[in-house]
């Protein structure tokens, strides 16, 4: 889940989408890469994240490990099964599970000492610094994920080099957008970005030392619109104006969006269950449908 541009909605549907994946029977890891931390507080108590970080189980500790030349560390052992949504889950009773690792809030200068690592004195050195460091998270992950039907990681909002991490480690990203002037128009740069990342990554490929190593191509699967408001049952003008703009643009989008609903989104992370899962007036059961028809047309993209 990928946009840096930030506030437009990253968190809440990464929350959503892989809650009703996994209550659907699926197993589903979720990756929380950004220091603030807010998807990981959507599922798990602020007391429970204070143990694992007192237990160093998480995104920020591993890291640190590579850092001090311990590389061995399997992402296995930072997964948890946060328990609100699992309770529920398990009450649906279709046989999913929703694991996590979490965020810290020093991950901030992880990054900044990733940065560090790349470059050397010779140009053997500055090509396999760049490549360590980009694959990190893609070969650690290659290690677990068949335990999984579907990882989904959510990005900061930024391109720093552990959201490039995360677009090397993936097969397709999602850019969710809120339908306005700003939220829209860096888009196509975004696009660049990973086109660049993935050209640059996959010439480091292009030694023998490499060979056996595949090309990564990560695909867009799609623009997901948030925060949409409604009037008479469309999007309001101001915003149908953007949507229509990026329909022209070619660029492929799901035609199911996120509705704007201020109280029910911004109480879910404390409740742990995100408004996917919930039952309630007519509001949330509509919120629901549509987040339900969303993760239909994700699923069927990812199979595509
Ligand atoms: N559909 C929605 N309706 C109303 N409020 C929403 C909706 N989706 C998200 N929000 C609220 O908007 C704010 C930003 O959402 P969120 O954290 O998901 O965005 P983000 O892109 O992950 O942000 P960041 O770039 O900081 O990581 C939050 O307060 C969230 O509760
Ligand atoms: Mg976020």
């Amino acid at each position: 889940m990928m946009n840096y541009k930030g506030g437009v909605g990253k968190t809440t549907l990464s929350a959503n989408i892989a809650a009703d994946i996994a209550d659907r029977g699926n197993k589903v890891l979720l990756i929380d890469l950004d220091p603030q931390a807010n998807l990981t507080l959507s599922f798990v108590s602020i007391e429970d994240w204070k143990n694992l970080d007192r237990q160093e189980r998480t995104i920020k500790h591993w890291y640190d490990q590579y850092l001090d030349y311990e590389h061995n560390t399997s992402l296995r052992e930072l997964a948890i099964t946060p328990s609100r949504v699992n309770a529920k889950i398990k009450q649906n009773g279709n046989g999913g599970r929703l694991d996590m690792i979490c965020s810290h809030l020093e991950l901030v200068e992880v990054d900044m000492e990733l940065s560090s690592k790349l470059g050397g004195h010779t140009d053997r050195a500055i090509r396999k610094n760049y490549f360590n460091v980009l694959s990190r998270l893609r070969f650690k992950l290659d290690e677990i994920k068949g335990e999984y039907d579907v990882v989904l990681i959510d990005c900061p909002p930024n391109f720093n080099l552990i959201t490039q991490n995360a677009i090397v480690a993936s097969d397709c990203y999602i850019v969710p957008a809120k339908t306005d002037y700003l939220s829209t128009l860096g888009i196509n740069t975004l696009l660049k970005h990973v086109d660049t990342l993935t050209k640059k990554y996959n010439q480091h490929l292009n030694v023998k030392q490499h060979r056996d190593i595949p090309p990564i191509s990560p695909q867009i699967l799609g623009i997901v619109f948030t925060m949409v408001s409604y009037h008479g049952g469309v999007p309001i003008s101001a915003q149908r104006e953007y949507i229509s703009q990026i329909e022209r643009s070619g660029l492929p989008y799901f035609n199911n969006s996120l509705r704007e609903n201020k109280t029910l989104f911004a109480s879910a992370p404390e409740a742990g269950i995100p408004v996917v899962m919930n039952h309630g007036n007519t509001q949330q059961e509509q919120i629901r449908r549509e987040t339900q028809a969303l993760v239909d047309e994700v699923l069927a993209a990812i199979k595509e």
